[in-house]
């Protein structure tokens, strides 16, 4: 290449740019080994122990609620760490504490659960990975930290990465679904919006990927139960996440509650000190899960407090979340030479390096501003950007004879006990969400001057317990069913709002049935009985089976748990203001039976019946195969369709591509959008594998009448995949290439990897 003055000019640039991000690096480097010099051994483990809120816990109550002991701690230089400490003036008023009365004035850094949204909420994280938008997932995340770190929060124990098949498991709705690939993009884009470009800006707060690792394999779907899982599944469809979250730069790690290959995750050397640590590069810090130290002893795993704590710090956790172990029994295993000082100071660098990383050294109380604490929560900009969210992540999943969009004239009954509700919405984990603080159906349907009908029909929730958030459900008062089965005969169209409630998903909340909650089953039936013209609006943290209810109806939209802006979303989108794009990034079962279910199975020996044999091959007597809405569904209102497909070879070599050119056209008079979706299948391999893989995806927007042309690119990193010890492996053969708009309707071409 000649070189031109500008070449020069701009690799002199990268030099000096690089070797400036160097020197910064070098010169934290230098601080944080000084100031590890001066620190006592208490110190240093003091850095590693964090304590919750005196005011706000999100697990099991410790046993010591004595705030006066908490103080004591603080003063003494023994906490690294707060959690649920929830304004400016509370954060101040600690890190005071811990700057000007220890010893060394080291600052605190403070986390919380911002898991969608602070104070303005997001839709479910769930919800949210349904818009397979990037861009606006990032954004959410970086509103998310705009309001929490405006309330004085340093860090966030998010993006929640766990890739889970079962519906059952309440904390589907904290992640992306079924996919590797789409958990990955999304865990990425969430690292970007929360950090920024800036770590030390007010505005940006760390990152922690969790909960490391396999946690959403948790058997039958029932939380905190045992995972035991192969190491192909660990390293093809439990780690890309991880892997990504690494990559995008994460500050942090969560280690998991479950076992790994018979260890718990917080004492997995393996899976922390092995990949994380030194295969991957990670140099931030992990912390473990709320008391799992301690349920190293109940796994069956540590005999005792002092064994747990050995093999926790030995295998690289160096943060303990509210159990203590580090703070109450480091220092002998230092002192008697169980545990060498050398991964204390392994812990303690990292820890440190973040806070500096944050600019915690510089200005401790940099998070501290009333004003913008003021000025920066709640606004209406940020709804329009949880607007955005919610619209983007709805899913049309059934609509038969076009009945929706609907339009202004027609008589259209509302009915159900989401359409007036304003709290149901706001999901799980709402943190600073203010209870009925979501716009609902009803508020957005008169905001926009749309004429409708309204009825409950059933109560869904008869009461909700404070702390921790049980739910009770209307299961015996039918009464209201009257009433809305008499509107329903009187209208065009029935828009049914029903769903599952904020509080029957997330952390500890799995269910064995996952159908419509309460009476809202009588309620549909009845309905449909009077009126065939049924528009199901669903709301769920999670996947439900409303096999029946879809039966019954002519349109099914996929709600979700949107958020604060839930009921504009909605009725954008069901009369047409919004043409819908969300796509499912987790399937949905025919029946809670089938679960696990996902798309990216395996083809066993006898995938398919072989038409002679009705029995013995892999299938249900009393269930199809096949789950009622696949992973990638979504329709719009546009007619969008491919046109032509073509590959630019039949054959690459292992250095090669293959370019693949889509045309879409859009056969309707409305403008849209739809998520063209690349899968690939090796069709033998040293280890098998799975009949379908999404390589990539991109939103190809049409306007009515129009056609578009699409290129994306395979090439050896779409083809590898890892052996069991998570070793890259690319092996010559034949591979299906297949592009669609949904993982279960696919064109298919194929190629072959050459040697
Ligand atoms: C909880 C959750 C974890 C959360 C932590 C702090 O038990 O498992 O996701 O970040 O405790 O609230």
């Amino acid at each position: 290449m000649k070189f031109s003055y500008s070449n020069l000019s701009f690799l002199l640039l990268l030099t000096l740019l690089f070797s400036s991000v160097s020197h910064a690096q070098d010169d934290t480097s230098q601080k944080i080994e000084s100031l590890l010099s001066k620190m006592t051994l208490k110190e240093k483990i003091g850095q590693m122990h964090q304590l919750t809120g005196f005011w706000d816990v999100t697990g099991p109550v410790p046993a010591d609620g004595d705030s006066k002991a908490k103080y004591q701690q603080l003063r003494n230089g023994e906490v690294g760490s707060m959690l649920n400490i929830t304004s400016v003036k509370e954060v101040r008023a600690i890190q005071k504490i811990a700057v000007e009365e220890t010893r060394l004035g080291i600052p605190l850094i403070f986390g919380q659960d911002v898991i969608h949204g602070f104070k303005t909420i997001l839709p479910e994280p769930l919800a949210e990975s349904a818009s397979w938008d990037m861009e606006v997932i990032k954004k959410g995340a970086a509103l998310a930290a705009k309001e929490a770190t405006a309330a004085g929060i340093n860090w966030t124990f998010a993006p929640m990465v766990d890739v889970s098949r079962d519906a059952r498991w309440g904390r589907i709705m904290e992640g992306s679904g079924e996919d590797p690939f789409l958990s990955a993009q999304i865990a990425k884009a969430r690292v970007h919006g929360f950090q920024g470009d800036d770590l030390t800006s007010p505005h940006t707060l760390a990152a922690c990927a969790k909960h490391f690792a396999a946690y959403g394999f948790s058997e039958s779907g029932k939380d905190y139960n045992t995972v035991d899982i192969s190491d192909l599944t660990l390293h093809n469809f439990v780690l890309p996440p991880f892997k990504a979250a690494v990559d995008a730069g994460a500050s942090t790690f969560m280690t998991s509650f479950n076992i790994i290959q018979g260890v718990p995750a917080t004492a997995n050397q393996y899976l922390i000190r092995d990949l994380l640590k030194d295969r991957w590069g990670f140099e931030g810090f992990v912390v473990s899960d709320w008391g799992s130290f301690a349920e190293m002893i109940v796994h069956g795993y540590a005999p005792d407090a002092k064994f747990a704590t050995e093999k926790a710090i030995v295998a690289g956790t160096d943060m303990d979340m509210e159990a203590k172990f580090f703070s109450n029994h480091i220092e002998e295993l230092v002192q008697n030479g169980t545990v060498a000082m050398e991964y204390v100071d392994d812990a303690v660098r990292r820890i440190l390096k973040v806070k500096f990383d944050l600019g915690l050294f510089d200005n401790p109380y940099l998070y501290c501003d009333e004003q913008r604490e003021k000025e920066l929560i709640g606004t209406k900009e940020n709804r329009s950007i949880a607007y955005e969210s919610a619209v983007k992540s709805i899913v049309l999943l059934k609509n038969e004879a076009s009945i929706l969009p609907l339009n202004k004239s027609q008589k259209v009954a509302f009915i159900g006990p989401m359409v007036d509700d304003k709290n149901i919405s706001l999901g799980n984990w709402r943190l600073q969400g203010e209870d009925n603080s979501a716009v609902s159906i009803l508020e957005a349907l008169k905001a926009k001057k749309i004429k409708f009908q309204h009825a409950q029909g059933v109560r869904l929730v008869e009461k909700q317990v404070s702390f921790p958030f049980e739910v009770q459900l209307n299961t015996t008062d039918l009464t209201g069913i009257e009433e809305a089965v008499k509107l329903a005969k009187e209208v065009d169209v029935v828009v049914l709002a029903v769903g599952e409630d904020g509080f029957q998903a997330g952390e500890g909340r799995s269910r064995a049935y996952i159908d419509l909650p309460g009476l809202q089953k009588e309620l549909v039936e009845a309905v449909s009985k009077v009126n065939e013209n049924i528009i199901l609006v669903n709301h769920s943290g999670r996947p439900l089976d409303l096999t029946k209810e879809t039966a019954l109806s002519k349109a099914v939209v996929q709600a979700w748990h949107l958020g604060t802006e839930s009921g504009n979303a909605i009725v954008d989108v069901l009369y047409g203001a919004y043409n819908p794009t969300g796509k499912l990034p987790v399937s949905f079962p025919r029946s809670v039976g089938q679960l696990p279910i996902y798309y990216n199975h395996y083809s066993t020996g006898r995938p398919t019946n072989p038409g002679n044999d009705l029995v013995f091959w892999s299938h249900y007597m009393d269930e199809e195969e096949t789950p009622l809405f696949a992973f990638g569904h979504g329709l719009s209102y546009s007619d969008i369709q491919i046109e032509s497909f073509e590959i630019s070879s039949d054959s690459m070599t292992k250095e090669g591509t293959i370019e693949v050119k889509v045309t879409l056209k859009n056969n309707s008079d409305i403008d849209g959008s739809q998520f063209l979706q690349l899968y690939i299948r090796d069709h033998a391999a040293s280890y098998v594998r799975p009949v379908k893989e999404l390589k990539d995806f991109t939103k190809v927007s049409l306007k009515a009448g129009a056609s578009k042309t699409v290129r994306m690119v395979v090439d050896k990193e779409d083809l590898s995949f890892f052996g069991p010890d998570g070793e890259l492996l690319l092996e010559p053969g034949v591979f299906s290439v297949m592009v669609g708009l949904s993982s279960d309707q696919l064109l298919e071409k194929i190629v072959t990897l050459e040697d």
